[in-house]
């Protein structure tokens, strides 16, 4: 833990389904049985203006251009690492959130096409430089996800197959990028051997 922050920040990361939130689920209930004070969020929504941006994000029929769709990522996570981010950090919490920065550089960088400098140049704006304590990569092969999602897919969800691998090849580079933040998890395996990797890297950072 670094010494002018009190709690932990720890992101969550992946394709659509795979398998995320279960895990979060999971990790909260042995933090909390370990009496660590967790707090579950979630980017893009976890705000009253961020709702309204995840309404548009992933319900809007029509027309959405790439650079709105980017900026209104990056507004829903300016106002919650403001709102809600840093003062559970703040107050001690494990912050434990589910998309953050990365899926931003994978999605509307390397699956759209996005300058990933640039890309990072927004997030630090958009972020006030804070970064993630810890990123969990939750990693799957795209078919397997896309079951997992079922028949009834919101607008990024229905993206198809061509989008989601590059989607998860840029994750993939984004975790050679930065080893020491981004672990790796092999998603494909049941909910309980993926939450003890998950628990086995989690003992290491507290
Ligand atoms: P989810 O909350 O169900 O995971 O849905 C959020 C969707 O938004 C998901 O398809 C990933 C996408 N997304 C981006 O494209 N860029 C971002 O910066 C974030 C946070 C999410």
């Amino acid at each position: 833990m670094e010494n002018n922050k009190k709690g932990l920040f720890i992101t969550f990361e992946g394709i659509d389904g795979c398998g995320k939130t279960t895990q979060i689920e999971l990790l909260e209930k042995y933090l909390n049985s370990k009496n660590y004070k967790t707090i579950v969020t979630l980017e893009p929504g976890s705000t009253q203006i961020g709702k309204k941006l995840r309404q548009i994000l992933l319900h809007h029929e029509g027309f959405v251009s790439d650079r709105a769709e980017l900026f209104m990522y990056l507004a829903d996570r300016a106002q919650h690492i403001e709102e809600i981010v840093m003062p559970n950090i703040n107050n001690g919490k494990i912050v434990l959130c589910d998309r953050h920065t990365d899926s931003t550089l994978a999605y509307q960088g390397y699956a759209r096409g996005g300058n990933i400098e640039q890309l990072q140049i927004l997030n630090s704006i958009a972020t006030s430089d804070l970064k993630p304590d810890i990123t969990f990569l939750f990693d799957i092969d795209i078919q397997t996800a896309q079951k997992r999602l079922g028949a009834i897919k919101d607008r990024l969800e229905a993206s198809g197959y061509d989008f989601y691998q590059k989607v998860r090849n840029g994750y993939l580079s984004l975790s050679k990028k930065f080893p020491e933040r981004i672990k790796v998890i092999d998603a494909s395996l049941t909910p309980e051997d993926v939450s003890e990797q998950v628990k086995t890297i989690i003992d290491t950072v507290l």
